[in-house]
């Protein structure tokens, strides 16, 4: 019930923003066909002792029923070393087996990717929020974690080093492999890999507070040329021209830039997600809205009407200053 809850809220256009919902019958990568293919290994185990069983107990039911008019005592049996050895060692076996199979495809996922040629995001829950830093290249952004495509010959998997700056948050994209916690002093780790190049939708799994189910994720998985290109972009430090100075002066005297980190300015916060690039960004708040002039106003202005609970205080700007703020934070490409 969890499990579809939480799949049907994802794909409200409010939360998805359309195009792909996360479907776990839907595998874009070999991490996530591994789980589909074990899910229903289990599911046809399962459904083979639910047939037996029911059949068995309809069968009996029907068979030894009590019947009018015959009030003798059935037959009074005691003991039976056959039918207890088998009632014993048939749900051992069967517990068994699963347990095996389960466990031998944890394993296959949970070890290093299968190519040393991987790429490495390190992943960082916070409360409500995703970290993405690729220490590769020595940029950090935030809630888009951006791939290339593995082609099928050159297969580059995603390899994600998961931590957690407060509580416990999990990270989970259905199409793309299962759910994996981030657990704060330790580095969990996972790998995934698409493809195909789309747009896959993910959640944070593990309740965390308030705004636990406004904690999504998306994986823009894209093509290696454009991947390239973003990088570069990624890599490039902040450039702003004198237009939008006004909005700089006030973003770093509102105490904004004691949260946030802008490269190539003065700001470096390391509490709330790194601006240096914000409007290469499709959605601003993990995810809830999409990033443009009117919800960059809004969230500044009043971040508890978007996100009630949320850790972005509401500094009470005047609305010139939210307006030159905001001038400021689009032109941050
Ligand atoms: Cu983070 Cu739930």
């Amino acid at each position: 019930i969890m499990v579809w809850s939480s799949l049907s809220l994802a794909q409200s256009p409010e939360f998805s923003q359309g195009n792909d919902a996360p479907d776990m019958f839907n595998p874009a990568g070999p991490n996530a066909e591994s789980i589909q293919e074990i899910f229903w290994v289990v599911i046809g185990i399962c459904a083979v002792i639910l047939g037996l069983v029911g059949t068995t107990l309809i069968w009996f039911i029907a068979k030894y029923r009590e019947r009018p008019g015959d009030n003798s005592e059935p037959p009074q049996i005691y003991g039976s070393r056959a039918i207890e050895l088998a009632w014993t060692l048939a749900p051992l076996l069967t517990v068994t087996l699963l347990a095996v199979l389960v466990i031998a495809t944890v394993i296959k996922l949970r070890a290093d990717p299968p190519s040393t040629a991987a790429h490495r995001v390190r992943v960082v829950g916070h409360q409500w929020w995703w970290e993405l830093n690729y220490p590769d290249h020595g940029f950090t952004t935030a809630n888009e974690l951006v791939i290339p495509v593995s082609e099928p010959d050159l297969a580059k998997p995603i390899y994600l080093q998961l931590e957690s700056a407060d509580v416990c948050h999990s990270f989970w994209v259905p199409r793309l492999a299962g759910k994996t916690d981030c657990i704060p002093g330790r580095t969990n780790s996972m790998w995934i890999q698409a493809g195909e190049p789309a747009t896959y939708f993910g959640r944070c799994a593990e309740y965390c507070g308030t705004q636990h189910a406004k904690m999504l994720i998306r994986v823009d998985c894209v093509s290696q040329a454009d991947f390239d290109k973003w990088v570069e972009n990624q890599k490039a430090d902040a450039v702003s021209d004198d237009s939008v100075a006004a909005g700089r002066d006030r973003f770093m005297e509102m105490a904004c830039m004691n949260c946030h980190a802008i490269r190539g300015t003065r700001a470096a916060g390391e509490f709330g997600p790194d601006l240096t690039h914000l409007m290469s960004r499709k959605t601003i708040c993990s995810g809830l809205a999409l990033n443009d002039r009117e919800n960059l106003t809004r969230w500044i202005s009043k971040p508890d009407d978007l996100k009630k609970g949320c850790r972005m205080p509401d500094m009470r700007l005047t609305e010139p200053d939210v307006k030159l703020i905001v001038d400021y934070l689009l032109s941050l490409k």
